[in-house]
């Protein structure tokens, strides 16, 4: 008699595409991707590998694109997507609330000047023609007047960008992550996350081995590939040297917003 029941659960418990649970906001450029190759380590997290920027890019596609974008899993399996320019798009705090006021939030932070320079290093890798970084971040060099609306700049300032995601969503719903102690100690800080997503603590640093030569922690196996691994050439990359005058006025200038960043998560991040 409970065989209606019973097929029901079945269907449930089939691989499917399901909805993302958990999302990888951003920030660009602060380890987003390592964040979420840690966290495809655990059995019970599916992810895609390509960032598919449903809710900034792609929204006109629909909610049934985007669910067939999501790798299969099972029912205890969490779906988890990563696009870092969610952080700073205006209309995506709302779109993702609309679609689940539940969802658990991401975010991977890094000093915002270190950021500003990888993220400028990317820049020139795709556009070698651009001009030194010194040329992009002022707008008057004599005066130290800086160009806030270079993106580069602007995406550090990250107590900006988190007020609009704390009008949708409850600070116990975003969870911070240390870009700096995801480098120093990959395992305590995959700990946190995992204890955020309330899955029990599977990836923890036996999984990691420092690679010398990368200058990152990097993957002794995964399911994909049973061999030692580093992430690509792509990150961890040389970044160009910056005069020190440069980099002081940058520190001036992000200083008021990392104390409210500070202030707004309960972390202190302690950059300079
Ligand atoms: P750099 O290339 O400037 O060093 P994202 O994935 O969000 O684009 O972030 C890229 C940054 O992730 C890299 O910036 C690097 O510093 C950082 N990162 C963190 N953990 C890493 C790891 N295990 N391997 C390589 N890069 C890592």
């Amino acid at each position: 008699k409970n065989y209606k029941k019973d097929t029901q659960k079945k269907i449930e418990n089939l691989p499917k595409s399901r909805l993302p649970q958990a999302l990888i906001i951003g920030v660009k450029k602060c380890g987003t991707r390592a964040l979420l190759e840690f966290l495809r380590l655990h059995p019970n997290v599916r992810a895609p590998g390509p960032e598919i920027h449903f809710f900034d890019k792609n929204y006109h596609l629909g909610l049934e694109w985007y669910r067939q974008q999501m790798p299969l899993t099972l029912e205890d399996q969490l779906t988890i997507e990563k696009t870092p320019s969610y952080f700073v798009s205006k209309q995506v705090p709302i779109r993702i609330h609309k679609l689940s006021r539940d969802m658990k939030l991401l975010l991977v932070v890094r000093d915002p000047v270190t950021r500003a320079i990888s993220d400028y290093t990317q820049t020139v890798t795709k556009w070698p023609q651009t001009p030194p970084f010194k040329h992009m971040a002022f707008l008057n060099t004599s005066t130290g007047l800086l160009d806030t609306s270079w993106p580069a700049i602007r995406i550090g300032m990250y107590s900006h960008y988190l007020l609009s995601w704390n009008r949708f969503f409850p600070s116990r719903q975003i969870h911070v992550v240390s870009g700096e102690n995801l480098i120093q100690d990959p395992g305590g800080e995959m700990a946190m996350v995992q204890d955020f997503l309330k899955l029990p603590r599977v990836v923890s640093n036996h999984h990691f081995y420092f690679n010398q030569t990368k200058g990152f922690p990097c993957v002794k196996k995964s399911e994909n590939k049973g061999v030692p691994h580093c992430l690509g050439r792509t990150k961890g990359r040389t970044h160009p040297d910056i005069s020190s005058e440069t980099i002081e006025r940058l520190r001036d200038f992000y200083r008021p917003f990392n104390q409210k960043f500070y202030r707004m998560v309960g972390r202190d991040f302690m950059w300079l």
